[in-house]
């Protein structure tokens, strides 16, 4: 029973002003007119959400953002809610990557709490989990996504998270151009929608889409993608390009 829509989301991180991020985000729209068979999401920088929404409005594409706060609104300099997300056209915001975690401070807890926000104000979160380099071959593995998981989602109920997008991104595997293999993925997102099955329930773990992230390119999408549990894919750096991103989104199913 294969009812999950695969998902293809971009993650521009820190690149592109608002002028650059809304010309690639024009050029892809153009491209995916014909990819029906994919959801389709770019996540550019806050300053360029709305600049991208003018151009994203209407087409196949939808717009994400890469972080939040979980505060509805404060003295909380720097930060953004998920209703200012919501109003500047996002539909996904991509909570707890491996960088969020590496650089500034995110925590297991954060998740959690960002994963509430996000849900309470209808935003679909992609949430990120991975092992380390050390920590895969110190055989943690299936521990510490383990523990990203149950921690992650601690609290919320099933018919809390129906939006639910996973993100396994192996950090070993981010921006080094060292894909996991497909193979290796497979394990992961199985053991992944295991742990769903035991917290959720089998129907739900079976309609919740597991992305793979960490050097996906257009020359191994295809291989990702015929694998039982990858769902899509979550892009760094090539989806900065709109040909490249375009034709990771043209993936050829062979499942
Ligand atoms: P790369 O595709 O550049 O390895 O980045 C993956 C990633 O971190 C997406 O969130």
């Amino acid at each position: 029973m294969e009812t999950r829509t695969p998902l293809i989301a971009g993650n521009w991180k820190m690149y592109k002003t608002a002028a650059e991020a809304r010309e690639t985000a024009a050029q892809l729209v153009n491209l995916v007119t014909d990819a029906d068979g994919a959801d389709i999401m770019i996540a550019p920088a806050f300053t360029a959400l709305e600049s991208v929404f003018m151009v994203i409005s209407g087409s196949r594409v939808s717009m994400g953002a890469q972080d939040l706060f979980w505060e509805k609104e404060g003295a909380y300099t720097g930060q953004i809610s998920a209703e200012m997300l919501v109003a500047a056209g996002c539909q996904y915001v991509i909570i707890g990557h491996s960088e969020r975690r590496q650089y500034f401070g995110e925590t297991d807890d954060t998740v959690n709490k960002k994963i509430g926000a996000a849900i309470e104000a209808g935003l679909k979160p992609v949430v990120c989990v991975g092992e380390t380099e050390h920590e895969r071959e110190s055989g943690q593995t299936f521990s510490v996504l383990d523990k990203q998981v149950k921690m992650g989602l601690k609290g919320y109920f099933v018919e809390d998270l129906s939006d639910l997008v996973i993100a396994y991104e192996p950090v070993w595997a981010i921006g080094t151009g060292k894909t996991a293999t497909e193979e290796q993925a497979q394990e992961v997102h199985h053991y992944i929608r295991s742990l769903i099955e035991d917290l959720y329930g089998n129907a739900f773990s079976e309609s919740m889409r597991i992305l793979y992230g960490g050097s996906v390119k257009p020359a191994n999408i295809s291989a990702l993608m015929a694998m039982a549990d990858i769902d899509g894919a979550l892009v760094g750096g090539a989806s900065l390009d709109s040909e490249s991103f375009s034709r990771i989104v043209h993936f050829k199913i062979k499942k």
